[in-house]
């Protein structure tokens, strides 16, 4: 369908996003206002507050979102919103936003999954990028790799059996004293450490060699941080965020390449807040120039939440047909795939 315009948007956690996009992968806008501030006292996100803060900033995200765009909400061919998963009452808030709107413009409303919106980030900036491929999804919530049969189509080849690769980073951020959220400043900090002076280490889980298992490396973070303090041994920050950045990163690497080589899949994809791990994609763009696969990833500002992505997943929903009613829910817990 040419010239298809989607208003999208979404409020999963602590991001009120609002985007206008033409047909799946041009961005016309892409509004966000982002809460993090606010939960930075808190050391994480208050699914309380961020609710609260969603409700007064949804209609000013959306208003900016059409006028940036230029495009009035007569013009605007379908709603779309995210519908899970996330924390509830934030999801409500775009879920009843989307209804109340497509109900009013006369619109059709498409529901979208928070993960197809961050793997469909790819999308936005590689307009050559077609299905199949490998998408190694990795967020605060999620660890998936995922296999893109086609549009909307999904195998999760693997994930993860405790952590999610982007709660690791914000643990092992907080104990090593560097505040919400962790992983940006992880990644800073790992610049100025040696990736090799610990060894942390990598966990594989027998069976299942695609999964994965954040919570020993964690763990052992933890407890080389506690047995420096008491040795009385000072640590070096950037040399324990550098170790435990590879740590992570080794396995994510190791594993999507592993997949690609069973799958005999040759296009590899990073989605998700941890995609903007600079680590990660210089040493997933290395293994991928090694094996002559084609490596593709959003820039940073559409790894994290963001409604552009959603719009974009929700083009090719559309197109397969995909439609809400006014009864649309929140469901914290959707799996991906599942409708
Ligand atoms: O996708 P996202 O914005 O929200 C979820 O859907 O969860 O991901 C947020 C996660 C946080 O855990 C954050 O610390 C992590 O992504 N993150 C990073 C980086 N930027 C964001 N982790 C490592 N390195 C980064 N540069
Ligand atoms: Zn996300």
């Amino acid at each position: 369908m040419e010239d298809m315009l989607i208003l999208a948007i979404e409020s999963s956690c602590d991001e009120t996003a609002a985007a206008v996009v033409r047909s799946g992968r041009e961005v016309l806008s892409n509004v966000i206002y982002s809460q993090i501030d606010l939960h930075t006292q808190f050391g994480g996100v208050v699914p309380e507050i961020a609710s609260r803060k969603h409700i007064e900033k949804i209609n000013p995200v959306i208003t900016a979102a059409l006028a940036e765009a230029d495009v009035p909400l007569e013009h605007i061919d379908a709603i779309a919103v995210t519908y899970g998963p996330g924390l509830v009452g934030a999801l409500l808030v775009g879920v009843a936003e989307a209804k109340a709107l497509a109900y009013a413009a006369h619109k059709p409303l498409i529901p979208v999954h928070h993960i197809e919106g961050h793997i469909s980030a790819n999308y936005i900036e590689n307009k050559e990028l077609e299905p199949p491929f490998l998408c190694m999804v990795v967020s605060g919530g999620h660890t998936h790799l995922v296999r893109v049969a086609d549009y909307g189509e999904y195998e999760i080849l693997g994930r993860t059996h405790d952590d999610a690769a982007g709660e690791a980073f914000d643990k092992v951020a907080r104990a090593i004293g560097l505040g919400y959220p962790g992983g940006p400043k992880v990644d800073k900090l790992a610049r100025e450490g040696n990736p090799d002076a610990i060894a942390f280490p990598r966990a594989h889980i027998a069976g299942s060699p695609l999964d994965f298992s954040f919570s020993g490396v964690k763990s052992a973070v933890l407890n080389y941080l506690n047995e420096c303090k008491m040795k009385q041994i000072e640590i070096n920050r950037a040399d324990v965020a550098a170790s435990f950045q590879k740590a992570v990163v080794d396995v994510l690497v190791d594993h999507t390449m592993q997949a690609a080589e069973m799958y005999r899949i040759d296009k590899v994809a990073l989605a998700g807040g941890v995609a903007s791990n600079s680590a990660l994609r210089e040493a997933m763009a290395g293994a991928c120039e090694k094996r002559g696969y084609r490596f593709f990833r959003p820039s940073p500002g559409l790894c994290t939440d963001n409604a552009a992505m959603i719009g974009s997943a929700a083009y090719y929903e559309y197109l397969k047909g995909s439609r809400a009613g006014l009864d649309l829910n929140a469901i914290p817990n959707l799996k991906l795939g599942e409708r």
